[in-house]
Order: structure tokens, then sequence, then C-alpha cells
């Protein structure tokens, strides 16, 4: 058997202890099926003297990232410290001017700096693989970049994010609130104790915009992802879905349309009855719509220790048996095109809306006329709470409206002009339906 590929591995916490152990645990395993040992040579962390439950006897102790990254006896770095900035980003860098392959599960540096670390590991001839960056354990990365590379993709799309996915299974299943349901989360594990990160958004769009680069050949380009959190979904549109035949996800969708690429992390409403729908509690999901393969959809755990540790010992095996490795972002990174922004009053789609109105003659019919002038037409119209006898004109009544397919423009004029009549209570609740 060949010699052993020496790993220096940066970060020894939830995800990089578990890479140690996997390596260590089935060392004999791996080197059967990547044709050589993979060993742990080197490793650092912030705290020399935490007990991890690892045997780290064997291992060289850095302090500094840095130093691993450049240390001659490392042939690949293993950044799992995270962060988009340094020591991260420093190590990274160091490692591939180094001209030595990186392995990273750091999505947040790659949504900021991808292409460009691309262009310096392709300069140098080495690869980063990042599988464990995006959804997890879930092979989407070398579906994308190798299985479906024929295709042409018009849409990547999916559940993104465990813990909204938890937050609002639990929401539907046990009728509680957003709150409830986040404090629940935090207790079992599920959520940071700041969830902002998770529940506006922004973890989804970082893995959101690795995937729309990898199916369109465009530049990353995270800040142009329209983005809405889960905080303002309530137990009522859950509840309003479900009559209406649907399920609320958070959804980020990259979608190739003929003005440019759309990119969207938004609460979304799917048919109940599709397989997206199915997705429950803190599992992702990603679906790919290829020209040629019709909708794939993967299916599996997002995040934790052993199930992303699953996905980086997968890039440490590809580089171990050596032959080529595919272009980091599908093709090279000098030649992804600039990304073009579609914009999100172009969308088109159908839509979701819930309005409290006010109890008062000719306040639907005005709605109605709204929309109307907008040529909305609507699917549906449910209107939730009954007039109370005692008190008419006094609590304003829900109503629910599914549109069929129309432009956002069209619906955010239609929205204004109705909330400018005054025949509404606070500001209107407009959810977008996806359709596999
Ligand atoms: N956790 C998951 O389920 C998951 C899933 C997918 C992707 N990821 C990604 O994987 C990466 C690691 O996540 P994690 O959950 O394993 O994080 P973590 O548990 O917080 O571990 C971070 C590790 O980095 C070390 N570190 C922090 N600052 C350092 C510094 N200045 N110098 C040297 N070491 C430093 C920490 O050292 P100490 O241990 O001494 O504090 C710790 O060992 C992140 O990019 C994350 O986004 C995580």
């Amino acid at each position: 058997m060949s010699e052993a590929l020496r790993i220096g591995l940066a970060g020894l916490g939830t995800v990089g202890a578990a890479v140690f152990r996997l390596l260590s645990d089935k060392a004999d395993h791996v080197a059967a099926r990547a044709g050589r040992p993979i060993r742990v040579v080197g490793v650092s962390a912030r705290s020399r003297e935490r007990d991890r439950g690892l045997d780290l006897s064997n291992v060289t102790w850095h302090d500094d990232p840095d130093t691993l990254a450049r240390d001659p006896d490392v042939d690949v770095f293993v950044e799992l410290i995270g962060g988009e900035g340094d020591p991260a980003s420093s190590s990274v860098r160091g490692a591939l001017t180094a001209g030595k392959p990186v392995v990273t599960a750091n999505k947040a540096l790659l949504a900021a700096s991808g292409v460009e670390l691309a262009r310096l590991a392709e300069s140098k001839g080495v690869t980063i693989g990042y599988e464990a960056a995006v959804a997890g354990g879930i092979p989407v990365i070398k579906t994308l970049r190798e299985a479906v590379a024929g295709n042409r993709v018009s849409r990547v799309w999916g559940i993104l994010n465990g813990t909204c996915n938890y937050i609002l299974t639990e929401m539907e299943e046990e009728g509680l609130s957003f709150e409830e349901c986040l404090a629940e989360a935090q207790r079992l594990g599920y959520a940071e104790a700041d969830p902002t990160f998770d529940i506006e958004g922004h973890d989804s769009a970082h893995k959101l915009a690795l995937l729309a680069a990898l199916a369109f050949g465009t530049e990353i380009d995270t800040e142009s992802i329209h983005l809405e959190g889960i905080s303002t979904i309530t137990p009522e549109d859950l509840e309003a879905a479900e009559e209406l035949g649907f399920r609320i996800k958070l959804l980020g969708v990259a979608r190739r349309t003929e003005s440019g690429v759309e990119q969207r992390v938004t609460p979304t409403m799917v048919p109940r009855m599709s397989a997206m729908a199915g997705i429950h509690g803190v599992l992702n999901a990603v679906a790919v719509d290829g020209d040629e393969v019709g909708e794939i959809m993967l299916v599996g755990p997002g995040a934790g220790s052993t199930a992303t540790a699953s996905a980086v010992v997968g890039d440490l095996m590809d580089i171990a048996r050596g032959g080529v490795c595919p272009p980091i972002f599908g093709m090279p990174a000098k030649d992804l095109a600039p990304y073009k922004r579609a914009r999100m009053r172009a969308h088109e789609g159908g839509y979701y809306i819930r309005l409290a109105v006010y109890d008062r003659p000719g306040a639907f019919a005005a709605i109605a006329q709204r929309m109307a002038e907008q040529s909305i037409s609507l699917e549906s119209i449910m209107q939730k709470d009954r007039r109370d006898p005692d008190n008419p004109g006094g609590k304003p009544r829900r109503v629910v409206l599914i549109t069929h397919e129309t432009s956002e423009a069209q619906i955010r004029k239609a929205l204004t002009a109705i909330m400018d009549d005054g025949q509404i209570e606070g500001r209107p609740q407009m959810i977008r339906i996806e359709m596999p």
C-alpha cells in the first residue's frame, strides 16, 4: 500500500473531533477504500488543555493554524474552525499558497471568498473539497459537479437549514408559536443561543450561493440573495396552508431565468403531497432540475458531527486516491460567468396572501378591485373568522387568498394599494408558492 496521506486538522470542535475519531476508528476501512492510509499528523485548536476524549499523543500540536497549514509534514490541510475571517481564511490561503489541497466545511468563508480561493487553488494545481459545507452529510456537491454535469440545470432548491425546518415542523404538528418552538429547539441543542443567523435565512443563503454557482457556472453572489426569515410565520399561516393543501418550508431556491439568476431564501408554500413537503424535523433536502435527468432529490442530515465528518472524510479519500479532481466549481474558476441577478419583482408564481380585513361594507369589494386592476386572478378565497353578531364592524376578519400565477411586481402593487385604501389592519402576509 502507498504512503499515508498526512493530514493537518485545524479545529477540534463538533466536526473536527468527529473527523479525528472517524479517521482513527475506521483507519483500516478508509485505507482499503482510499488505496492508502489517511493519518492526522498535526492538529490545532484554541485550547490545548481542553479534554476532547481524543488520543492526541501521536500528533503535533500547533497553537497557530497558520503554521499547521504551512507545515512541510502536512500533505492536506483540513479547516474546521469556521467563520469567514482569520484564522480560517489565513490558514486556508496559506495552505493553498504552499500548494496543498484543502478540505473545509466552512460555508461562510466560501460564500464570501470561494471564487478567489478557487482561483488560487487552481493556479497551484490543487483542489478545495467542500462537500461538508452544503447540507452536511448529503453529497450534493459531488452530485451537481459530477453526476449531473452533462445537464443544463434550470433550478436547484431545497431545505438547507435543519433548525428552521425543525421549528416549522413543530409549529405545524403541535400548533405552537414560533417563539415556543424556537425555545424548544434551543433546549434540544438544534438552535444556537443567538439563532438570528439560522432563522433569518443567512445560513441557508451561504449554502444556496454555493449551489447556484455550481449549478449555473456563475460567480458566487451571496449579497444578491433575496432573504426573508421564518419569524413572521404564525400558527394561523400553517393552519391555513394545511386547509389549502400546502406546507410551509424555509426554502432556498436558485433558478435560471431569461433575465438572470433568481436566488431567494424565503418561507415558501409547497404542495402537501410533494416530496419536499414530506421533509420533517432537522432533515435537509436538495432538489435539482436538469434537462436530461429531470428532477432528482437528495435527503439526509444537513448537520451534526458524524454526518458532517462523513462528508469531510469522503473528500479526503478522493484526494488520497490521486487522479484528476474536477474543477472546484464545476468549471475553471477563471471561466465562471459574472453573476447576473434576476429582480424579485420579475418572479412569477402563485402567492398566499393573508389579510386582516376591517368588517365594513365594501371592504371585500375594494380588495377584489385592487387585485383585478393588476390582472391577478384568485384560485381560492377563505374567510377565517366569523362575524360577531353582537359586535359587527368590531375585530378585523382574517381572509386568506391564493392567487394563480402572477408576477411579484403585480402582487406588490396590489398589496400597496390595498394598504393605502385603509381596509386592512397591519401589513399583509405574503408567502410565495413553489411547485415541484
Ligand atoms: N456543527 C455542524 O453540524 C456543522 C455542519 C456543517 C458544517 N459545519 C461547519 O464546520 C465548521 C466547524 O464547525 P463546528 O460546529 O465543529 O465548530 P466548533 O464546535 O465551534 O469548533 C470550532 C473549532 O475551532 C477551534 N478554533 C476556534 N478559533 C480558533 C483559533 N483562533 N485557532 C485555532 N483553533 C480555533 C476551536 O477550538 P477550541 O475547541 O479549543 O475552542 C474548535 O475546536 C464551521 O465552518 C461550520 O460552519 C458545522
